[in-house]
């Protein structure tokens, strides 16, 4: 190589990397950032507030958590709102999506109960937001049911869709006059897989290819039932938009073979189309795949019918359409490659896929590996998004990363910033409708079965001290540097 021409690929070069590092946002892309109830609020039995099925789980069932810790406290933010909303605005964020507590509006989850503090305390909260310019989006489930439902099944009662019903209407009727984005249910998958299947999350239930499918139906219906109350009664007036939010893998085919394609394609309509297939898909219902495999390994195993319930011809026109927008939780990218049926022992939703699944080590993974950067399957998951679920609006509602709690949080910033790359990707060259992106999370919290260890905050919060000190992390500086100058 000559002089010239390494001067040459040294200009390329730097002109590439500034290219990228001062990219554009459009006018209209809005940034936001997300925390949920059980995660960050604490005071988790003040106030008439009832027993959720974290904290049942957390007070009686320790070992099932890493550390044994509990929500109790939390970050606080039950007593530190006013504090949070102002860390919201210094970074220049425009939405807050936060999480209402069901027990803490119903505390034994039923109407007859209504806990009028729970309510001020959310009118406190989202005006707070407007007085400071910050657009409040509320997710009415996230995760932490009353306990009392424990008693009936929980999410595999179809009953549930009732209740879930009755609790929505009154958030509609108390907050919808100045709250405009909805998400009904926040990632059916981990509700129904961990919460029913592997029991790793509450209420701990391990039935796994049986009460995950209950839950399935129930879910969707549930959603359905609230999308349709708001669209017909409350839309009108308050001309909000609601959807729901699923947490999608990307699964790229470990080899050009046709087997593992199709293992590609099973693992993503096992992972989220069962969920987002019934909404989102001209025709509705599950994907025939699911279907198939999941009726082929029941019969073996002696059912009489498939695990799967059924959704009838009438289930699937009123989930059909049921949602505003997309809203994507995105974490992780997959290689799949097909994989012979297991021999018949229980009945499990991850030997009805029949899949195996791996991943690069040279992907930038943090805390937990199922979390990755990988840009390329970011972008890949919209426009598949887009090609199969009739071109929606998307909203990324989640994406973060989990480190091991450094203040200088430099992985974190590349996350955030290949994946921003990758949606505006998506938006800009191949017409994906992305505008939004939301990161998760405000400050380090609760962080489920993982306790306190896994931390996903642009905020370090020291919980060890009495007042749950937040601390600014390096990220902290980047989005508020983006969000001046929305240049990436
Ligand atoms: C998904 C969930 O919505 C949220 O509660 C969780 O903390 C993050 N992802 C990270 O796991």
């Amino acid at each position: 190589m000559t002089i010239g021409s390494v001067t040459l690929l040294v200009i390329v070069c730097f002109c590439s990397v500034y290219a990228q590092s001062s990219r554009k946002l459009p006018d209209d892309f809005n940034i936001g950032v997300a925390t949920a109830a059980y995660q960050i609020e604490g005071g988790w039995n003040e106030d008439g507030k009832g027993e959720g099925i974290w904290d049942y789980m957390t007070h009686h069932h320790p070992e099932k958590i890493t550390d044994g810790s509990s929500g109790d406290v939390a970050c606080d933010s039950y007593h530190k709102y006013k504090q949070d909303v102002q860390l919201i605005k210094s970074l220049g964020f425009q939405r807050y999506r936060f999480s209402i507590s069901w027990p803490r509006i119903f505390p034994n989850g039923f109407m007859n109960k209504v806990n009028q503090a729970g309510i001020d305390y959310y009118n406190n909260l989202i005006n707070e937001l407007l007085a400071n310019d910050v657009e409040p989006m509320i997710t009415i489930y996230h995760w932490n049911l009353p306990q009392n439902f424990t008693n009936f099944g929980g999410w595999t009662n179809p009953q549930i869709v009732s209740w879930f019903t009755s609790y929505a209407k009154l958030l509609f009727e108390s907050f919808g006059d100045r709250v405009k984005l909805w998400i009904t249910i926040n990632e059916p998958k981990q509700i129904c897989v961990f919460g029913y299947g592997t029991g790793i999350f509450a209420p701990g239930l391990n039935y796994s290819g049986v009460a995950d499918y209950m839950c399935t139906k129930n879910v969707l219906l549930a959603h359905a039932s609230v999308y349709r109350l708001y669209d017909k009664i409350f839309k009108p007036k308050q001309k909000g938009r609601i959807g729901i939010t699923i947490e999608s893998v990307w699964g790229e085919p470990g080899s050009d073979a046709e087997e593992d394609k199709k293992a590609a394609d099973r693992m993503i309509q096992f992972d989220f189309g069962i969920y987002a297939h019934p909404v989102f898909h001209k025709n509705g219902g599950y994907p025939k795949v699911v279907e198939e495999y999941v009726a082929r390994r029941s019969s073996a195993e002696g059912f009489s019918k498939s695990r799967l319930p059924k959704l009838t011809p009438k289930e699937i026109d009123y989930i059909k359409g049921t949602s505003d927008f997309y809203g994507l939780n995105h974490y992780s990218t997959m290689y799949v490659k097909n994989k012979l049926p297991d021999p018949i022992t229980n009945p499990c939703r991850i030997k009805d896929m029949q899949v195996h699944t791996y991943d690069d080590p040279s992907w930038l993974s943090g805390s937990i590996s199922y979390f990755r950067l990988v840009p390329w399957g970011f972008r890949k998951l919209l426009n598949y998004i887009k090609n199969n679920y009739q071109d929606p609006e998307i909203i990324v509602t989640e994406n973060g990363f989990p480190d091991y709690g450094e203040i200088e949080d430099n992985n974190r910033i590349k996350f955030h910033k290949g994946n921003l790359n990758a949606v505006l990707d998506a938006l800009i060259y191949d017409n994906v409708k992305v505008k939004d992106y939301i990161v998760w999370s405000l400050m380090d919290n609760y962080e489920w079965s993982e306790g306190y260890r896994i931390p996903f905050g642009l905020y370090h919060v020291n919980f060890t001290d009495v007042n749950r000190q937040r601390t600014p992390k390096a990220s902290c500086g980047f989005f508020k540097d983006l969000l001046y100058t929305r240049k990436l």
